[in-house]
């Protein structure tokens, strides 16, 4: 189903802060992932950075407002500017998040969950169905951590991805932390859940360390990747062809050498399984 797509690699969400470094150590990263909102309405210098980076390396769109959960639909002039984007750059494919940012009109700032519900999925594969008459490029669903759980679920977590990625005809970014970090923070079974997972969806994983706070697991995206998520990692890349594999670290950056140590550590399981040379 996704198997035509290309094998990109170990990729880096691209940050500002490491932009000289990411140049320098340019041989150790196979692409990257832009977030799409840097580049929607973008000045001359966003527009230059934009094309320094698409010259190159392979460049994923990954996009975070489009609220694809809002009952009211998608809004239409930020759906304009994300197609032009991805037209301009003709990636193989990009991604956005199974939840809203928006309701009422008013936007929440906040990647927040949806209930696990017919009616979300039913949400979820309208507003989808808009957006792929927009873009044609395949769209791969990304998993969110939450704080809480919202009630009158009528499936699981693991289910309701399943269900939303089949009947909305899209890949799953399967997001290897905030799994890890929901079933820490809720008590679920890591197990459990991938027995759920439509496998010949998966695409593209993300990955990076979180920190600590009152016995929660916060998904800061701040540290290094720690063993657990490692062992899942491997664990996911045995299990199916992924494409790519990407380290996303916003926050307490540390020395380049750190970034280019966990993505060679993601290359070699990748290697290890065949899914690159
Ligand atoms: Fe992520």
């Amino acid at each position: 189903m996704f198997t035509h797509l290309p094998s990109l690699g170990v990729g880096l969400g691209f940050r500002q802060p490491f932009k000289s470094d990411l140049f320098l150590n340019r041989q150790q990263v196979d692409f990257l992932e832009i977030v799409a909102e840097h580049y929607l309405q973008p000045s001359w210098q966003q527009q230059q950075e934009l094309e320094l980076l698409a010259s190159h390396f392979p460049l994923i769109p990954h996009a975070i407002n489009l609220s694809l959960g809002s009952a009211e639909g998608v809004d239409t002039d930020y759906l304009r500017q994300l197609a032009a984007l991805i037209k301009q750059l003709n990636p193989p494919w990009w991604s956005e998040h199974i939840c809203f940012t928006r309701a009422g009109g008013v936007d929440i700032g906040h990647l927040s969950p949806l209930p696990y519900t017919k009616e979300a999925v039913k949400v979820l594969c309208r507003n989808i169905a808009e957006v792929q008459r927009w873009i044609d490029v395949p769209l791969i669903l990304e998993n969110i951590t939450y704080m809480v759980t919202l009630p009158s679920a009528e499936m699981t977590e693991a289910q309701f991805l399943a269900e939303v990625v089949k009947n909305a005809d899209c890949g799953l970014l399967l997001d290897v932390t905030n799994l890890y970090i929901n079933a820490v923070n809720h008590g679920y079974d890591v197990q459990q859940f991938m027995q759920d997972l439509p496998w010949e969806r998966v695409v593209q994983l993300h990955f990076v360390g979180g920190h600590w706070h009152d016995g929660i697991l916060i998904d800061s995206h701040s540290q290094a990747t720690p063993p657990q998520i490692w062992e899942l990692i491997d664990e996911v890349v045995a299990r199916v062809a992924i494409k790519g594999i990407v380290l996303e670290r916003d926050e307490n950056i540390p020395e380049f050498a750190q970034l280019t140590a966990e993505l060679q550590q993601a290359r070699e399981i990748g290697r290890r399984h065949g899914r690159w040379g």
